[in-house]
């Protein structure tokens, strides 16, 4: 007998979500999920997860799509390439950035961005602002209308010569990001030390990619990192450290949460799979490895796998961050690129998830709710997606990936889906694969084939991040401004 009251059933999987782990049918209808059931009869479109771990699609948080970077440098992927490669590696929602250069009107920033994305997204998307001029304008007034908009995150930069905002400026960011109900992501590295080392090694000729991990030094790192922490007591708000690569990083955040303080915290896959060995290959070929913070060695891999299992790093992102390796993108003066002219990034929206499904669960390092959490549930409230995102439940969107965990992949660039030409993760051998993956219901990959038109991703409005809706619990510090004068933010 078929249900014609759903449009797509999931029968016979065995689902996955934060919480838990247990056999169901699923439901839905319009996009929506309206029953789990232990028994559905099945729809006109019923799909048998038999074997099938279903769990929610992917929430990637940081990537960089068709984005100018602080150095001027373009993505190699647009809103199509971006997020296809996304859905072929389980992701259904991504959230990118609008990037503001200094001299750009923050409106017309996040209109442009709205335009490509649009026209291309081939699942939902929505964006975080980058704010480089944080001036009056932009702080009384666009960025509350920003916010307003759905877009209720922002990350701003302590280094790169053309983003990098100072103490004070980070202070009125956060003030304003605080009243207004956004949350701030940090990119924390201290720019003078990088600055100061980075000239030493030019200056004797040290140019190779190997350098680049060199001059972003773990010491820039957690410094920053625990000045960030600093000014977001001294304000009163929430902060999001994102990308951490060091040990000490991992423990300047784990302490402060231990006092109480609202700091969260993200990875990536480049911390956990790559080191800065990696980029010590002869010639260029380095560069295919250099991101920033660039990635450590065996011991920052281990204080990374601790904090995710120990929720010290809530959020596993990818942070893609495209460059071709020409002169379009990773070398601009090709053989010439010294380390401190290449584009930083390095692409991972479509490996992220299978990359940490098998050497996190597979190898027993993660349960398979944790790894649920880390890559989908935790964004979803972290940046005011949920309910609607990040759990397969009733009443959520039907964002649903299926996953064959008895799948065996050899990672190779010709089988990704971006526009990047490489992978720093050629040849790996992974167990597990997202097979199939719903968006809203609509089926965007099966058997190795994309099955929806570009364009068909829907900007989500997001609401206020988990992190603004309870106020901090006391803390040494946080608030301390408020607390100091006597009044209450706002006042
Ligand atoms: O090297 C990186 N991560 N490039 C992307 C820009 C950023 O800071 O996230
Ligand atoms: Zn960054
Ligand atoms: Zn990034």
């Amino acid at each position: 007998m078929t249900d014609t009251s759903f449009d797509l059933t999931i029968r016979n999987g065995r689902i996955s979500n934060a919480d838990g782990t247990f056999h169901a049918d699923i439901g839905v209808r319009n996009g929506v999920i309206v029953e789990i059931a232990p028994k559905l009869a099945a729809s006109t479109r019923d799909v048998d997860a038999a074997g099938r771990w279903v769990l929610p699609g992917g929430i990637d948080s940081h990537c960089h799509i068709e984005q100018i970077s602080g150095m001027g440098v373009m993505c190699a992927d647009d809103f199509h390439s971006g997020t296809v490669s996304a859905a072929f590696g389980g992701t259904t929602t991504i959230l990118s950035f609008a990037a503001q250069h200094r001299a750009d009107s923050i409106p017309e920033v996040v209109a442009a961005y709205g335009k490509l994305a649009r026209e291309k997204a081939v699942i939902d998307y929505g964006f975080h602002l980058i704010l480089a001029n944080p001036d009056e304008t932009a702080l009384r007034e666009h960025l509350p209308q920003v916010i307003r908009d759905g877009i209720t995150s922002l990350k701003v930069y302590m280094t790169y010569d053309k983003l990098k905002l100072d103490d004070y400026q980070l202070l009125e960011v956060m003030s304003v990001a605080g009243e207004e109900g956004a949350l701030v992501m940090m990119h924390a590295e201290n720019h003078d030390m990088i600055r100061w080392i980075a000239h030493r090694l030019l200056e004797r000729g040290h140019v190779a990619p190997k350098f680049h991990a060199v001059a972003h030094d773990t010491l820039a790192e957690s410094e920053a990192t625990n000045r960030a922490i600093a000014l977001a007591r001294l304000a009163g708000v929430p902060v999001l450290i994102v990308h951490v690569a060091g040990r000490e990083t991992v423990e300047v955040i784990r302490n402060a949460r231990r006092l109480g303080a609202a700091v969260y915290a993200e990875s990536c896959p480049q911390y956990l799979f790559l080191e800065a060995s990696d980029s010590d290959l002869p010639g260029m070929e380095g560069a295919k490895f250099c991101c920033s913070p660039p990635p450590r060695d065996a011991d920052a891999q281990e204080a990374v796998w601790a904090g995710l299992q120990d929720g010290t790093l809530g959020l596993y992102s990818s942070d893609h961050a495209p460059y071709r390796f020409d002169a379009s993108g990773k070398l601009p003066k090709g053989d010439a690129t010294t380390f401190k002219e290449m584009a930083n990034g390095v692409p991972g929206i479509e490996l992220r998830l299978p990359l940490l499904f098998s050497e996190g669960v597979m190898k027993g390092r993660l349960s398979i709710e944790e790894f649920v959490a880390l890559t989908s549930t935790h964004h979803a409230r972290m940046y005011g997606l949920a309910p609607r995102k990040g759990a397969i439940t009733v009443g959520a969107d039907a964002d649903v990936v299926l996953w064959n965990p008895g799948r065996s992949v050899t990672v190779g660039t010709a089988m990704l889906h971006d526009n990047v030409g490489y992978t720093p993760y050629e040849g790996r051998v992974l167990q597990g694969w997202p097979e199939m993956v719903f968006s809203r219901g609509r089926c965007v990959v099966a058997d190795n084939t994309l099955q929806v038109e570009r364009g068909s991703g829907q900007y989500i409005a997001r609401g206020r991040p988990d992190p603004l809706t309870r106020r901090p619990t006391a803390s040494p510090g946080q608030g301390r401004f408020s607390q100091l004068i006597g009044l209450e933010r706002g006042h």
